[in-house]
């Protein structure tokens, strides 16, 4: 019998998410210009919401990208050349399957290995991938963006990948040094894969954050019931709105909780009161659309060389595979 092994590396202390929760809110708030990062979107129903926004007609990105990943996946793997597969933010490992696929179909598969600041979904992930794709030695890593991205095992002939343009998300000194720890880490001849919405039309950049449903606002306002609930806040969801806007000079969709009323909201176990004036707004999330000529250009500055980029038939969203010098 083949026997494969799966070792999972648990890099986050036992009490991160709460420790850093308490001290992203507790600065967020108390900030001159009040924001909350966007990862705390993702709690059990946060994630459930982004799952029903990537069904919306007006939420084309996770479309486009999949149709990506299924037209050109053999491409994408024979250019990387690569044995094992890295996926940072990998949660249940579905996009990976793909990638998977395409390097066993070319009898290149050797070792995965799934990033994730969730444990549980890491190691229910990892147990599936293991019974699926027999022989692959499994190497998980929990852990955070922003301190574990150097402590990632690739080696040699590693493909990184970070899809759904979650990149995105990150403010540009993030983003920058989010690129240059990918870089770090792997081995010159490996490659990053990089999932990236394109600067488009307005009108559907703008759609995208305010669908008719209203399942982004749901999503967004959840932040605060969150908070309710794991900080004894008393935020009042009936005077706070979404609010979601192209920022045509950052090329970004910069989106925000308005405060709809001059109110006081106390964050009981932290010991906060906080003001908020009518018309007041809480930053929750920056999405970042992109070029592809200024993708490759951020790459070249972290020592990456463009191989190929690739679009999905409508040219909304865009997959770069660069090599490390
Ligand atoms: C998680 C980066 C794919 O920015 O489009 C969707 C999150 N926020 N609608 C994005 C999101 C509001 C999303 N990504």
């Amino acid at each position: 019998m083949e026997t494969t092994t799966t070792t999972i590396d648990v890099h986050l202390e036992p009490d991160w998410w709460r420790t850093t929760l308490e001290q992203d809110v507790r600065n967020g708030l108390t900030a001159e210009n009040k924001s909350i990062p966007a990862k705390w979107f993702y709690d059990e129903l946060g994630s459930q919401l982004f799952d029903q926004i990537t069904k919306l007609d007006e939420y084309y990105p996770f479309r486009a990208e999949r149709e990506i990943l299924r037209d050109y996946s053999s491409e994408i793997v024979e250019a990387a050349g690569a044995d094992t597969l890295v996926e940072l933010g990998s949660g249940t490992s579905e996009k990976s399957r793909v990638l998977l696929d395409a390097m066993a179909k070319a009898n290149m598969l050797k070792r995965y290995v799934p990033f994730d600041v969730s444990e549980e979904m890491l190691r229910t992930a990892a147990g599936d991938i293991s019974r699926d794709y027999p022989g692959v030695e499994i190497g998980g890593v929990v852990g955070d963006f922003d301190r574990h991205i150097p402590l990632v095992p690739i080696g040699g002939t590693g493909m990184v990948a970070f899809l759904g343009s979650t990149i995105g998300n990150f403010p540009p000194a993030s983003r920058t040094r989010f690129i240059a720890d990918v870089a770090s880490a792997l081995d010159s001849g490996g490659t990053f894969l990089l999932g990236t919405d394109l600067v488009k039309e307005p009108e559907r950049l703008w759609a995208a954050y305010n669908d008719a449903d209203g399942v982004t606002a749901a999503f967004n306002l959840n932040l605060l019931t969150m908070l309710n609930r794991e900080l004894n806040a008393d935020f009042d969801l009936d005077h706070f709105e979404h609010a979601a806007d192209w920022d045509a000079e950052n090329e970004w969709v910069d989106i925000r909780i308005r405060s709809t009323a001059a109110q006081q909201v106390c964050v009981k176990d932290l010991g906060l009161e906080i003001d908020f004036a009518e018309g007041e707004e809480l930053h929750t999330e920056i999405s970042a659309k992109f070029h592809l000529d200024g993708i490759a250009s951020e790459l070249a500055d972290a020592g990456m060389t463009v191989v190929k980029q690739w679009t999905d038939s409508n040219d909304d969203f865009g997959m770069t595979l660069a090599r490390k010098e």
